[in-house]
């Protein structure tokens, strides 16, 4: 399985702030199957500025203990940007980090409330070439409470990657349940750890494979946990 969303990286973010137990959260997820990840530490204007010269740099010190702790794992490195009207120019600068510099970004949605201006950014995010993967959209209020904007701002470039602990319920029950339904409805094209810590959001993606493949066959839980990471870092196409 190749993880697309963690916060891994020491001291960017509100993942760890050492390294021994960045690489305890990594050890959990390799002894559970997992064999690529990509660390996107938040960006998010305000709060956690990692541009993409902070998140190269950290990532380049770890890795190089990484590969010699884990041989057979592969990293990448990107950020997870919380959607805004500034984001755009911080885009445009290559300030952001994409996911392995490809043309996919992973892009948070508050929340609480939608804002008017969202499918804006959005919009014009695609116009720039971007593919935007929306992370966890079973965790914003906003978008169970109004299923129609998930269908409004479905598209062609636009893809949905639901955490792996949402179907386990480590989020309760309305999240779980909004996460089945996105499932049901062939909306999800990636889902990922969203790992913090060796706690309850770990990186462990097993028992979520299993959950998937049980419910909708091994194959489909391959094309969400292995292929579509796989093309993705490849920059190539998914067809949703
Ligand atoms: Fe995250």
């Amino acid at each position: 399985m190749i993880d697309i969303h963690t916060h891994i990286l020491p001291n960017l973010d509100d993942g760890p702030d050492s390294v021994e137990e960045s690489f305890s959260i990594i050890n959990m997820a390799y002894l559970h199957g997992t064999k690529g990840m990509i660390f996107t530490p938040h960006f998010l204007v305000g709060s956690f500025i990692n541009n993409r010269d902070i998140v190269k740099s950290q990532y380049n010190q770890f890795v190089i203990k990484a590969k010699d702790l884990f041989p057979d794992m592969e990293f990448f490195y990107g950020s997870e940007t919380m959607i805004s009207p500034h984001m755009l120019n911080h885009l445009r600068n290559k300030e952001i980090c994409t996911l392995n510099d490809t043309s996919y970004i992973l892009l948070e949605l508050p929340f609480i409330n939608y804002r008017t201006w969202i499918d804006d950014v959005i919009d014009s995010i695609i116009k720039m070439g971007f593919n935007v993967i929306i992370a966890h959209p079973e965790r914003c209020e906003a978008l169970y409470k109004n299923i129609e904007i998930v269908e409004r701002i479905a598209g062609e470039s636009v893809y949905f990657q639901i955490n792996a602990g949402s179907f386990l319920g480590i989020y309760g029950k309305t999240v779980k349940s909004f996460a089945d339904f996105l499932l049901e409805k062939g909306r999800v094209s990636f889902i990922a750890s969203d790992a913090h810590s060796t706690r309850t959001r770990n990186a462990v993606m097993q028992p979520a494979y299993e959950y998937v493949s049980r419910l909708k066959g091994e194959a489909f839980a391959k094309k969400i946990f292995v292929e579509n990471p796989g093309k993705m870092l490849g920059d190539e196409k998914i067809n949703i």
